[in-house]
């Protein structure tokens, strides 16, 4: 088996982007399959900190390759720069080194206008999105003949032609949705998007036919997930969901690469749960707790800087995403910022109308009326953060860990006990 893959278990922000930089050594590619710009991984090794976005954390690495496979949506304006800043740091990718599917779909101007108006328009409903035009753009993709991929990107005449036909539906539509709404020109588009597509010709290949290529040459292949399975348009808290394949179900469908290549499957969750954006959070702690945790874990989006809400952990809503992913280790993270707490709760069971489950509800309206069930743990007062083998764990820390582990049924790989790649426990 030559792949690997990191999934986050909960809604996002697990600390996906810190065991994958943790892993990628031991690889050769590292691979985003899903998502877009909506994503931001927070790196932290030799005293420096990088936020990535689109780009995987293979970047970072020199003589890793780095892809962008066929299931990402791409806003180029927003990958030149965040490419910009990564160069700036660590010096030229190259074309080989970071590769862009032809067949990612394209995020363009209309994309964020209309998901500007319609998450107004939401009002109390509003998904609470990061406002990248990750749904507006999936949209377009599943929709077809108003999709733009990044191999249109090259074909200027084809891409003049398209813009041309889209644009003129899309002011139709924003007018529709908003007389103030702004009309866009296809040819200001057209211009804009040409320049892009220079720059971003060296990196744009058949992605699919790489990853093929590269398993038969016994490549080792590292899939960085994006969101959590929470948020999976098919499995996640529907409609307060991102608009793909954010659970381990997202590989196959967003990479071309099979499932059975898959040869460990990492699931990352938190000590605790977050969530930003709308959507029931039965966990959610409206009190000091919350800010506690809030305040200790930097618990603010790294995309939008809107704070996250915080509440205890849900073995419920994790095991469901275990399940769905198909994890073969745990990776439990920000355990650090539970230091101090005098007793810490985990909700092993839902009540919903006076019945107990331990099944993840399918409807929102279910969702919202749960009453969590907690197991109360004691906490421990010590500082984990130089904590480096379990054995420096307080006792009480392991139990928590252990319980968890139990509840979601897979062993730990990994503790994470602070942001810094060095801040980790690695579990036998
Ligand atoms: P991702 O989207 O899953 O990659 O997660 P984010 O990077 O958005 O959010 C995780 C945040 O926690 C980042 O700011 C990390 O630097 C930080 N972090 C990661 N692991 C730990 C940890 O074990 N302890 C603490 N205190 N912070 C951590
Ligand atoms: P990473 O990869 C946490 C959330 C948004 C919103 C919902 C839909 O850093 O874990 P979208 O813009 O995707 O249409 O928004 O999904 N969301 C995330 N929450 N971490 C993320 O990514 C997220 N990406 C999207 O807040 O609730
Ligand atoms: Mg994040």
């Amino acid at each position: 088996m030559t792949a690997t893959a990191v999934i986050g278990l909960q809604w996002g922000d697990e600390a996906k982007g810190k065991i994958v930089d943790l892993l990628t050594d031991q690889h050769d590619v590292v691979v985003r399959y899903q998502g877009g710009n909506n994503a931001g991984h927070t790196v932290c090794f030799d005293g420096e900190k990088y936020k990535l976005s689109l780009l995987p954390a293979g970047v970072l690495h020199p003589g890793i390759v780095s892809v962008i496979a066929s299931g990402v949506v791409i806003n180029p304006e927003a990958f030149l720069d965040e490419l910009s800043g990564i160069e700036n740091r660590l010096g030229k990718t190259s074309g080989d080194e970071l590769l862009i599917s032809d067949r990612a779909h394209v995020i363009m101007p209309y994309h964020l206008a209309e998901e500007a108006i319609l998450e107004a328009r939401s009002k109390d409903n509003a998904i609470g999105t990061t406002m990248r035009g990750i749904g507006t753009c999936y949209r377009d993709k599943a929709g077809r003949s108003h999709a733009i991929r990044m191999g249109d990107l090259l074909h200027p005449d084809l891409l003049k032609t398209r813009l041309e036909e889209i644009v003129s539906f899309k002011n139709v539509v924003l007018k529709a949705l908003d007389a103030n709404a702004p009309q866009l020109s296809a040819a200001e588009i057209f211009e804009t998007y040409q320049k892009y597509a220079e720059r971003l010709a060296p990196h744009i290949t058949d992605t699919t036919s790489y990853l093929h290529k590269a398993i038969a040459t016994d490549k080792k292949l590292l899939f960085e997930g994006a969101q959590g399975s929470l948020l999976d348009i098919d499995h996640g808290t529907f409609p307060f969901v991102t608009s793909s394949s954010s659970s381990g179900a997202g590989i196959h469908s967003g990479s071309g690469v099979p499932e059975r290549a898959i040869g460990r499957l990492i699931g990352v969750v938190k000590a605790y749960t977050t969530r930003v954006g709308g959507g029931p959070f039965p966990t959610e702690l409206h009190d000091e707790i919350g800010q506690h945790i809030r305040d200790t874990g930097n618990e603010y989006g790294t995309v939008t800087g809107r704070p996250r809400r915080c509440g205890w952990f849900d073995a419920v809503a994790s095991s469901y995403g275990a399940r769905i992913s198909g994890v073969d280790h745990l990776t439990i993270a920000l355990l650090d910022v539970l230091d101090g707490l005098g007793e810490v709760q985990i909700c092993a069971e839902y009540e919903i109308d006076g019945e107990r489950t331990t099944d993840f509800p399918s409807h929102v309206e279910e969702l919202a009326k749960v009453k969590p069930v907690y197991k109360t743990l004691p906490g421990w007062n010590s500082d984990t953060t130089a904590a480096r083998k379990l054995s420096d764990l307080p006792s009480a820390a392991r139990g928590y860990i252990d319980t968890i582990c139990e509840l979601l049924d897979a062993p730990p790989a990994f503790i994470s006990v602070g942001p810094d790649r060095e801040q980790t426990i690695t579990c036998d």
